[in-house]
């Protein structure tokens, strides 16, 4: 789509026909809001439900809870799940992920455990130099944060750790499976991975271990049961939890410490934004604390926040996908085009065509620069340009499906990439590596290839214990720039 858009980038949206079917694919940032906004005519349920029993292996029961079958409003004839609306699993299961997810104290419990984790993961850093293979060092440790925070003390993941390969075998090759032809065959070690999580995961429930875990996983357990969900199909899904908590957050960790361990200067400049968010404090048994405040990323480290989200733009290329349930004309106030869109069809709003677009972000904008994200560059832009800039930035999808993860993520995502720039030296990282090629259904490249790095303490960082806190401010993701305006 990014190849065909760039051959004829005046047009503000395209058609492709794959045998009778059409998709459209819209590239002009006000009517991908305008898509977004209405899902009355496009609606992404039906997407859920045919990728849940292929990629998750649910069973019959199960689908039928799933498709709304067994809504007490069922309407075999109306649209998938009431149009979206009303009583079903998908909606319910929807809201508590949004709420579970949103600034409050589920949040705030999720992000003390992930960063808790995290801290211990690099407080076992010290006396040395550790060899690591960056990628799967990243992924390593925050699958194992993020399943902690997730899970609780009784996480199976971190009590066995090759669950860890299981969960991303079963992410590599999650498209395979969804063909459901010959899975053991075309896609064994995805198949075997989603059979080992689904394992340890029928244990966990069996033995209540969801009793010390979040507020989120139990809310997701009390929705999956009053439904009507059996144990088996309960297990089957919890791969789609883990999946979407780190699936993205994992790559877009990796690239952000490239782009900044491959760049001296902005290294330099980031080491210096960061510093001033870490108290150090001498404890009474003698050792050395460093605790970083995550709520002053805002106020204080623009250039970090500026590199995430560049970051997000040159390597995030999600397509959110929506099914036009009737026919509808496409409009908006800040286009002059205007298109009469057929139904039954897909529409398609591919973010990799606006991130890289030059009418947008200028000659430049295939080039790595994190200042154009900075609060001062971006009120010195005209209305019109900083319109469409806010427009066609959505590495989150948007709309009513916009990712309810973003704020978790971030918060994850920048404390780890802090941690490790202020308070260790990282050798071998001497040029951003090229970018796999980019797979069906997934958001976020990764690295063609991994890279050896070694990784030791700062001079002068030797020995202090990491923590990090949340105290001195309030958490705005407004000025964080994942919660926008919607201009
Ligand atoms: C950098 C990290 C992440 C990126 C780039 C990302 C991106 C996305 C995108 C593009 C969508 C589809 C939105 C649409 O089509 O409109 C999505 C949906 C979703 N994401 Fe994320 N995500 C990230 C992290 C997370 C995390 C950490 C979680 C959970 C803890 C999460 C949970 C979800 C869920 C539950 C949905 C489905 C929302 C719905 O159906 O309404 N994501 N994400």
């Amino acid at each position: 789509m990014q190849m065909l858009s760039s051959k004829i980038p005046t047009h503000p949206a395209f058609t492709l026909r794959i045998f009778s079917s059409r998709i459209y694919v819209i590239c002009d940032p006000s009517l991908i809001q305008a898509v977004y906004r209405n899902t009355k005519a496009f609606d992404f349920g039906q997407f859920v439900v045919e990728s849940s029993q292929r990629a998750f292996d649910i069973g019959e029961a199960g689908m039928k809870i799933i498709r709304g079958e067994t809504a007490p409003n069922y309407d075999p004839s109306g649209p998938c799940l009431n149009g979206n609306k009303g009583d079903s699993y998908l909606n319910e299961h929807h809201k508590l992920m949004l709420e579970a997810l949103s600034p409050g104290t589920g949040l705030s419990e999720l992000n003390k455990g992930v960063l808790d984790k995290v801290a211990e993961h690099l407080n076992v850093i010290d006396g040395g130099e550790k060899k690591v293979g960056l990628y799967r060092w990243v992924r390593d440790v925050l699958t194992l944060a993020t399943a902690d925070a997730l899970y609780g003390p009784h996480d199976p993941m971190n009590a066995d750790h090759s669950l860890i390969d299981n969960l991303w075998d079963f992410e590599e090759n999650m498209t395979l499976l969804m063909l459901n032809l010959l899975p053991t065959i075309i896609a064994p070690k995805a198949y075997r991975g989603r059979a080992a999580i689904k394992e340890v995961f029928r244990k966990y429930y069996e033995n209540h271990d969801e009793l010390t875990g979040s507020t989120l996983i139990r809310a997701h357990l009390a929705c999956a049961q009053k439904w009507g969900f059996s144990a088996d199909d309960i297990a089957n899904f919890e791969i789609s939890t883990l999946f979407l908590a780190t699936t993205n957050s994992v790559p877009t960790s990796f690239w952000q410490l490239s782009y900044i361990l491959s760049s001296p200067s902005l290294l330099h400049e980031i080491q210096k934004e960061v510093e001033g968010i870490v108290k150090r404090e001498r404890k009474e048994d003698g050792t050395e604390e460093a605790v970083m405040d995550i709520a002053l990323f805002q106020s204080h480290c623009p250039l970090l926040v500026a590199t995430f989200h560049e970051t997000l733009r040159l390597i995030d290329a999600a397509t959110s996908v929506r099914a036009v349930v009737e026919p509808t004309t496409l409009t908006s106030s800040s286009s002059s085009s205007t298109f009469s869109l057929k139904s039954p069809s897909v529409i398609q709003l591919p973010s990799g065509i606006t991130h890289t677009s030059p009418s947008i972000w200028g000659p430049d904008a295939s080039s790595f620069n994190p200042t154009r994200f900075l609060p001062s560059e971006k009120g010195a832009l005209d209305k019109e340009t900083r319109r469409k800039q806010n427009q066609g930035y959505f590495p989150f999808g948007g709309g009513k499906h916009l990712c309810p993860g973003r704020h978790f993520a971030m918060m994850e995502i920048l404390a780890f990439v802090a941690g490790i720039v202020v308070g260790f030296e990282v050798a071998g990282m001497d040029s951003v590596p090229d970018r796999a090629f980019q797979k069906l259904g997934t958001a976020v490249r990764k690295p063609v290839a991994d890279v050896e790095v070694g990784v030791k303490r700062r001079v002068g960082w030797e020995g202090v214990r990491w923590r990090f806190e949340g105290e001195r401010g309030r958490l705005d993701f407004k000025a964080l720039g994942t919660d926008s305006d919607d201009e």
